[in-house]
């Protein structure tokens, strides 16, 4: 049977991916930030995933205002990196999918109610990639085959903390009726404070950030109650993409270990959290 090793819940900002196409790794500005991600990178060497389920939210690239699914599930045979405007280069080789796993995944979540749209066809975008590579930044090839599952975080009404939570339980259940012998990692991107926009651009809140990031870990469920408005006052516009940790750590079950976690403020407008946990 499929089974969880762990999650990883990163921030996704482009600015990362202007540092890594720049090699600006060890500058100054970026070199707490990336060295934060050894740990994770000794974890992975630990733990082998063959497979990881990205939830992390689409910035209009593969859906935009038009059409927009709050859930979405990818079943392609493989994802091709875009960008949507940030400027960044074509510097991501295709990620590798597992449509016989999607095609489960997606027959569990909609047995279980969640309505998904599933997409056999999709592009992927900073929000996917970056949190990917910062995972595997020295992978000649990706090292295992994704599962993408896109949340709607830009066009109200989204999902509720609640409503991803659960989400992430039947993501796990699923996961663990999967008939193959697989070592599935999460991966929960976004987050944590921030706006982009407006007269509050650039709002950054750590004390309510280290309280999600104590909370996620021993009591997510009190991060459930949070409506999607108390999530951007408190955290921003964009601070809403908490969602997807939510979502990563729902998967986990009740009690979890924490293994890494940092908290670095600011990249870029955002305050980048980052853990590893484990089932
Ligand atoms: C930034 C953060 C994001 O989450 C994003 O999707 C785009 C930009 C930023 O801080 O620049
Ligand atoms: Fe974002």
């Amino acid at each position: 049977m499929a089974h969880v090793v762990g999650a990883v819940t990163t921030a996704h900002v482009p600015a990362i991916g202007n540092a890594i196409a720049k090699g600006l790794q060890n500058e100054p500005y970026w070199k707490t930030f990336f060295d934060g991600f050894a740990p994770v990178h000794t974890w992975l060497e630990r733990v082998r995933p063959d497979m990881v389920v990205v939830f992390y939210n689409d910035h209009g690239l593969n859906f935009f205002l038009d059409k927009l699914p709050t859930f979405a599930v990818g079943a392609a045979g493989e994802y091709r990196y875009g960008d949507e405007g940030w400027g960044l280069p074509e510097m991501f080789a295709p990620f590798m999918g597992d449509p016989a796993f999607s095609w489960h995944l997606t027959e569990a979540l909609v047995r279980d109610e969640f309505d998904v749209t599933t997409c056999q066809e999709m592009l992927v975008d900073h929000a996917f990639a970056l949190p990917m590579s910062l995972l595997w930044p020295n992978a000649a090839a990706w090292p295992v085959k994704t599962i993408p599952i896109s949340i709607n975080t830009v066009q109200h009404p989204l999902p509720s903390a609640k409503r991803c939570f659960a989400l992430g339980r039947a993501v796990g259940r699923a996961i663990q009726a999967f008939p193959a012998d697989l070592r599935v990692a999460i991966l929960g991107t976004g987050g944590l404070s921030h706006q982009l926009d407006g007269t509050r651009a650039g709002f950054i809140n750590k004390e309510f950030d280290l309280m999600c990031m104590e909370k996620i870990v021993y009591d997510p469920v009190a991060l459930t109650r949070f409506s999607n408005l108390e999530l951007i006052e408190q955290a921003g516009s964009q601070g809403v993409e908490l969602l997807m940790w939510l979502a990563a750590r729902g998967v986990l079950g009740d009690s979890v270990t924490k293994v890494h976690s940092r908290y670095h403020i600011p990249i870029s407008n955002t305050a980048a959290g980052l853990l590893v946990l484990e089932p």
